[in-house]
């Protein structure tokens, strides 16, 4: 099979393609003809060894195909079915979406609806999974909820506010750009920040009359986080899910007191524990594009002996909404 491959971690060059021996499904899996490999900012933090990983390495751990063959001790899936899949608890590190044939644990893969195709399946499974717990899990999100989404237009920014705003939510977004504002707003966003060129904090308090947002989602990190708690309202929310800047600097507890505000972390296989709770979540995903209000944010596809371009493009910061690898034909 095909496969991209990483022999030292650097640079979007780092990535090759080339041969390699095709896997097979060893107990609990599934061998999977992938077809459409989702690419994210996780991949990127691998490759250049932030995220330390045995080499070489196929990176990509998201993506939708087709079962090839099933594994002794595999129950719920046929040969010839439509899954897709995203890291999950207990199934240990997931990487090597970025080929031809990959061997996935079953409990990692939810079945795609027939009016889904792979490539939309790819491209929400795991944002629209991380996105689930960060709207469901750790804050109760109402009408009157103010909510400051960071890197608003972004693949997991776009998906985000989609899902806040249809639980009425009023979505404040950072973006660097008046074109990614523009993506955001059609995505739902009420108000957005250029938050490279004026103080996202001083706009939030005054967007929210003083009050300060409610609950803040930051997967951007160290430009962003300690910023967060000038513009947090009493009792307000931090969660840091993502680091795309770099690793934030540390706070100390004491001030989270004089607001009495809650700082929390989040990493997806945290909120999907089972089985039954992939399988949920995942169909609760898919219902949400099949009604549309968790539309696709826009999908920019590349072949997968492309991954490098695609890669170059998260970290410059010129991707709008998701990027996808086509590896096969559905
Ligand atoms: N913990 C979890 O469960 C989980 C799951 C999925 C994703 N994540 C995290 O969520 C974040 C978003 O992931 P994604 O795949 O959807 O990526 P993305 O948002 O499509 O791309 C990252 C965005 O971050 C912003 N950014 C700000 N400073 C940056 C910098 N110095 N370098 C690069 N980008 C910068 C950019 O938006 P602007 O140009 O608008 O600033 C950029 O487009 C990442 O941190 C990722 O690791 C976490």
């Amino acid at each position: 099979m095909r496969a991209i491959s990483i022999q030292e971690t650097g640079p979007p060059s780092v990535m090759k393609i080339q041969d390699a021996p095709d896997p097979v499904a060893g107990p609990g899996e599934a061998l999977i003809r992938v077809a459409t490999a989702g690419v994210n900012y996780a991949d990127v933090v691998m490759r250049k060894g932030l995220i330390p990983s045995e080499l070489p390495m196929t990176p990509g751990v998201e993506g939708a195909g087709v079962v090839e063959a099933i594994g002794d001790g595999v129950g719920d899936l046929a040969v010839g079915d439509r899954v897709a899949w995203a890291p999950v608890m207990g199934a240990g590190a997931v990487v090597g979406s970025y080929a031809e044939l990959e061997s996935v644990s079953a409990d990692g893969l939810v079945p795609v609806p027939d009016d889904v195709s792979l490539e939309t399946a790819a491209a929400v499974m795991l944002q629209g999974l991380t996105a689930h717990y960060l709207v469901h899990d750790k804050v109760t999100i109402g009408p009157e909820t103010k909510v400051l989404v960071h890197a608003a237009a972004g693949g997991m920014g776009l998906l985000l506010c989609r899902w806040l705003s249809r639980l009425g939510a009023h979505v404040m977004g950072t973006v660097s750009t008046p074109d990614k504002a523009e993506h955001a707003r059609a995505a739902g966003a009420d108000e957005l920040i250029l938050y490279g060129e004026e103080d996202f904090a001083a706009r939030v308090l005054e967007l929210t009359d003083g009050d300060g947002a409610d609950y803040v989602i930051d997967g951007v990190g160290r430009t962003t986080f300690r910023k967060n708690f000038d513009c947090l309202a009493v009792q307000g929310h931090v969660c840091l899910y993502g680091m795309a800047s770099g690793p934030p600097e540390p706070i100390s507890p004491l001030e989270l007191l004089p607001k009495a505000v809650c700082v929390s972390g989040g990493m997806m296989t945290n909120f999907l524990r089972s089985r039954d709770e992939v399988l949920r979540k995942g169909s609760e995903v898919f219902d949400g594009v099949r009604e549309w209000w968790l539309a696709p944010p826009r999908i920019t596809s590349f072949p997968l002996e492309e991954a490098a371009a695609a890669h170059a493009q998260l970290e410059d910061r010129s991707s709008v909404g998701k990027m996808v690898l086509t590896v096969s034909d559905e």
